[in-house]
């Protein structure tokens, strides 16, 4: 249980930051949030928050989609987190949920006069699906919400129904995950992360069009695959038979990080194993995040301050 929360401007215990069964957010789904990874380096006694700005900007334009006018910045937000984590004291992984919502006590839905409210809560975190080296995935029945009815790429809190409902029934008929088309049929994402696809060695994954999140570990994994793995990666529509006759394909996201999918309806995904792309892309993933890779620490936004060395002897 997390000690503290940033609730209504202040840092306050936990059991402090309430909000009303009356409250617009809770009534209608009007809120959108973050999730942030945090990871503890223990070489370096120091814990990271991976991509944190990265994370704050896309919050703001879900707020900008939402008609809300939050008072903070991205490095405002940012600060706040920093500060939020340190009192906590965490020295294991750890995610971060920044939240804002339609806080007034009424009846009525809408987005206008209406005023908002920011939180944050931080919690440990470990794995999202217990089987990262090989997860079993299925297309769901669920259709993904379209950016003229509910837009995919704000991180809207109602519209999280559409990946819980995909999610349930994939777990419910004995899959790890699911995938989930667009209206017009084409792969769109997994129920709460980006997908990829190997094919005779490219990298394949669905443009933002295609009713996304826009992830952040999306685009770390196409610059880290152009980059350091020398692959030529392109955005397309997929068909979801393509998913049948790919090489490699796995799903990615803060929550789930990188997980191969091995299985997609039963069938196996090229060898069925964890593949050499998802495996390269994976093991430099988590090294990054951790602070490991000096040429991708800037992305690690340190919470401590750090260990003094030693005097000399
Ligand atoms: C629907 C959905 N797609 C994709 C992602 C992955 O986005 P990110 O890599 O920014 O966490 C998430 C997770 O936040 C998500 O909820």
């Amino acid at each position: 249980m997390p000690k503290f929360a940033f609730f209504k401007g202040d840092y306050v215990p936990i059991q402090d930051a309430k909000v009303s069964i009356m409250t617009h957010g809770f009534n209608y789904g009007t809120g959108c949030f973050e999730g942030i990874r945090a990871y503890w380096n223990e070489a370096e006694q120091q814990l990271y928050i991976f991509k944190l700005l990265d994370h704050y900007e896309r919050f703001l334009h879900s707020s900008r989609i939402l008609l809300m006018n939050l008072p903070f910045t991205a490095a405002q937000l940012a600060d706040i987190t920093v500060e939020l984590v340190r009192k906590e004291g965490y020295r294991e992984d750890t995610y971060i949920r920044p939240l804002a919502y339609k806080a007034d006590e009424v009846v009525g839905v809408r987005l206008h006069n209406l005023h908002d409210e920011f939180a944050i809560f931080a919690i440990p975190f470990g794995r999202y699906i217990e089987s990262e080296e090989g997860a079993s995935a299925t297309v769901s029945s669920w259709r993904r919400i379209d950016d003229n009815a509910v837009p995919a790429r704000a991180k809207i809190t109602g519209a999280y129904i559409n990946s819980a409902l995909a999610k349930t029934e994939a777990v419910l008929n004995g899959f790890d995950e699911a995938v989930v088309l667009t209206c017009d049929g084409h792969v769109s994402e997994g129920s709460a992360e980006n997908l990829f696809i190997v094919r005779d060695g490219v990298l394949l994954t669905p443009p933002v069009t295609e009713n996304i999140l826009e992830g952040i570990t999306r685009k770390v994994i196409m610059e880290l695959a152009q980059k350091e793995l020398g692959l030529e990666v392109v955005e397309r529509p997929i068909d979801r038979t393509e998913l049948y006759v790919a090489d490699e394909a796995f799903f990615c996201g803060t929550g789930v990080q990188v997980v191969a999918i091995a299985h997609i309806d039963r069938r196996p995904v090229g060898t069925g194993k964890l593949g050499p792309v998802v495996k390269a892309l994976r093991d430099l993933y988590f090294d990054i995040v951790r602070g490991q890779v000096e040429k991708y620490k800037h992305w690690c936004t340190p919470v401590y301050a750090p260990a003094r060395e030693k005097a000399p002897a």
